[in-house]
């Protein structure tokens, strides 16, 4: 098996830019695990199974019908549930929000473990998520955690999701970030903290650039 890089920190810490720069550099694959909690808050809602309902949700995790493709011409990530492309509807707050809370439950974390060590192929992978340095990936020569002020995450989502024409507003979501990190952080299972071998970078003060070029100084030690 080839190496991990694990990707870890709260929402709009700067994983999903780094670890795209990164796998592009080195041609590894990259597996974005918070799209596997999305995806599957999507199909709860789908399916009406309420997100605290674990009994029901640890097969729908098991069995959850999700592809990730690149599309071959603009290399862009594609995602499809049960045969639709919701790639857009995963990164709305509501989503987000949904997610955190299937994410709480210890034995949909379980069933999803499977799915997220088979990215791991003789490509090398850069993994993105909370627990990847702690958990799923235990074992990577290589562990980052991001980290970032609530104000800053707050002010680079407002961007990214105004960007998409989306009708949001700071202070909500500062609040949403506020709240998914209380939860991510107080759960029960695969708690948001930094492994203990990993190396911290804050990036309040950093635009993507510069934590790529940050952690491109780590490749080589
Ligand atoms: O894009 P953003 O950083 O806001 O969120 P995400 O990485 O897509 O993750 C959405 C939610 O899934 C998080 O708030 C976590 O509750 C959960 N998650 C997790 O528990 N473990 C992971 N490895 C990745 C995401």
């Amino acid at each position: 098996l080839m190496p991990v890089i694990t990707v870890d920190g709260p929402s709009g810490s700067g994983k999903g830019t780094v670890c795209r720069l990164l796998a592009e550099k080195l041609g590894w694959d990259v597996l974005d695990s918070g799209a596997i909690y999305r995806v599957l808050s999507l199909a709860a809602l789908h399916h009406q199974i309420a997100l605290d309902n674990e009994d029901a949700l640890v097969p729908l995790a098991a069995n959850l019908d999700v592809q990730f493709l690149v599309d071959s011409q603009t290399n862009a990530a594609k995602v499809v549930l049960e045969g639709e492309d919701v790639t857009t509807t995963i990164r709305n707050e509501e989503v987000g929000a949904a997610a955190s809370k299937v994410a709480a439950l210890p034995r949909v974390r379980e069933a999803l473990l499977r799915r997220q060590r088979a990215f791991r192929t003789e490509r090398g992978l850069i993994a993105d998520g909370r627990d990847m340095g702690t958990v799923v990936f235990k074992d990577a020569p290589l562990k980052i955690f991001l980290t970032a002020s609530a104000q800053e995450r707050a002010k680079r989502r407002f961007v990214e999701l105004n960007a998409r024409g989306l009708n949001v507003t700071l202070s909500g979501l500062l609040k949403d970030i506020q709240e998914r990190d209380d939860r991510d952080m107080n759960r029960a299972v695969a708690p948001l903290v930094p492994a203990e071998d990993a190396i911290e970078l804050d990036t309040s003060e950093l635009n993507a650039q510069q934590v790529y070029d940050k952690v491109l100084t780590l490749l080589d030690t």
